[in-house]
């Protein structure tokens, strides 16, 4: 058994991997969570939600909190502007079926920072604190902290964080290589996470699990996250969308890229459970589309498809395409053939937002109330 394949026990609960899909605003819903898990993601979350709109009753994230009986573990996250918003939300997640729950104090978003929640407690390190020990009083299930490096590289607070976050008794601790002034535009610095994580772990009242988080987007880069950063488990973001198969090629430890069969039958998965999940609308035609864009990088002649698959109404008119596709090309084609495909996709140091093929309205309404 490899480092990744093994398991490992948080707060109690015990994953059996150490490959984790991030939660993902407007993408980690039911249908791309069950693919991930299927392809060996060891733990899932819910996306991101606000403590504020849960507060309201909100209807669409609490339809959000919806767990599917084929899940067999999952995490949700939580993010608020005040350390008595975060609790009693807490206390809510608390009465549903989470195995874990994690406080989102590193989300970038204007209008979450401008609300005070996600990374906008960086610049107050007090309100971690409070936040921390308040969200530990309110649960007894794994609790855990998500962040970046501070706000700026002139305001570099990760250890200080860590610290914070350790000794309020959190279980685990995510630390995404960037400060929240760089978005995007600098490659993940495995350095401050390193830092971050070793003074998490000296500062820590139980035990704790440490997991590096940025720019993960193929066998060699978490490689380079395990052995530069020392940390215990991986959490992929972008590297999972449109390429489910970096859990399995993770766990295998090898780059290893699906079929042009496995291809399809993912794709064509996905687009079934899409449509259990939302039904036959076009709800669940415009949510999936920029999956269908995302899936279809890094094959010949996607432009085309991608013409037509970013406009479809109905699943069933994304399944045709897909299909149809499928039957122009041999079945011995690799996706991603050459790593430099993959590099090219989202960076290191690519201004590549994968938000640009999200709908604005259907995929973006993070922190709404
Ligand atoms: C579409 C999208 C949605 C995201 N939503 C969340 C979220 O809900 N919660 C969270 O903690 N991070 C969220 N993130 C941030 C990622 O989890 C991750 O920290 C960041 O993308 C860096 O990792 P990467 O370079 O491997 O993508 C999101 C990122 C993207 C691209």
């Amino acid at each position: 058994m490899n480092f990744f394949q093994e398991p490992f026990t948080f707060g109690g609960l015990t994953i059996p991997n150490r490959v984790i899909l991030a939660p993902l605003a407007g993408v980690s819903d039911i249908p791309f969570r069950r693919i991930c898990q299927e392809l060996g993601a060891g733990l899932t979350y819910v996306e991101m939600l606000s403590a504020m709109a849960i507060h309201h009753k909100n209807k669409r994230t609490l339809d959000m909190c919806a767990r599917h009986p084929a899940e067999p573990v999952l995490g949700v996250q939580v993010t608020g502007p005040a350390p008595e918003l975060v609790e009693q939300a807490v206390r809510f997640l608390n009465t549903l079926p989470f195995d874990t729950i994690d406080i989102n104090m590193g989300c970038s978003v204007r209008k979450v920072i401008a609300g005070g929640a996600g990374s906008g407690i960086l610049s107050e390190p007090e309100r971690i604190t409070a936040t921390v020990r308040a969200a530990r009083a309110a649960t007894d299930r794994p609790l855990s902290v998500k962040t970046r490096l501070g706000v700026s590289r002139r305001a570099i607070s990760i250890e200080d964080t860590a610290r914070r976050v350790a000794r309020e008794g959190a279980d685990l601790f995510t630390v995404h290589g960037r400060t929240r002034d760089e978005k995007y535009g600098a490659p993940a610095d495995r350095e401050g996470i390193r830092r971050g994580l070793a003074a998490a772990r000296a500062a820590a009242t139980r035990s704790l699990i440490t997991v590096g988080n940025g720019d993960l987007l193929d066998w060699p880069s978490v490689r380079a996250m395990r052995d530069e950063t020392g940390c215990d488990a991986v959490m992929i973001s972008r590297g999972a969308l449109g390429n489910p198969w970096i859990f399995r090629e993770v766990l295998e430890e090898r780059i290893a890229h699906p079929t042009l069969e496995e291809w399809g039958d993912v794709v064509l998965r996905h687009l079934d459970y899409q449509e259990a999940h939302y039904g036959d609308t076009e709800l669940a035609a415009i949510m999936m589309r920029k999956h269908v864009l995302w899936y279809i990088k890094g094959f010949p002649c996607n432009k085309e498809l991608g013409a037509k698959v970013g406009y479809i109404k109905r699943i069933e008119e994304g399944r045709r395409y897909i299909r149809e596709y499928l039957a122009q090309w041999p079945g011995d084609l690799l996706r991603f053939e050459g790593a430099h495909k993959t590099e090219s996709r989202f960076g290191p140091n690519s201004k590549y937002d994968p938000k640009y093929e999200m709908d604005r309205v259907h995929d973006r309404a993070v922190a709404e109330e």
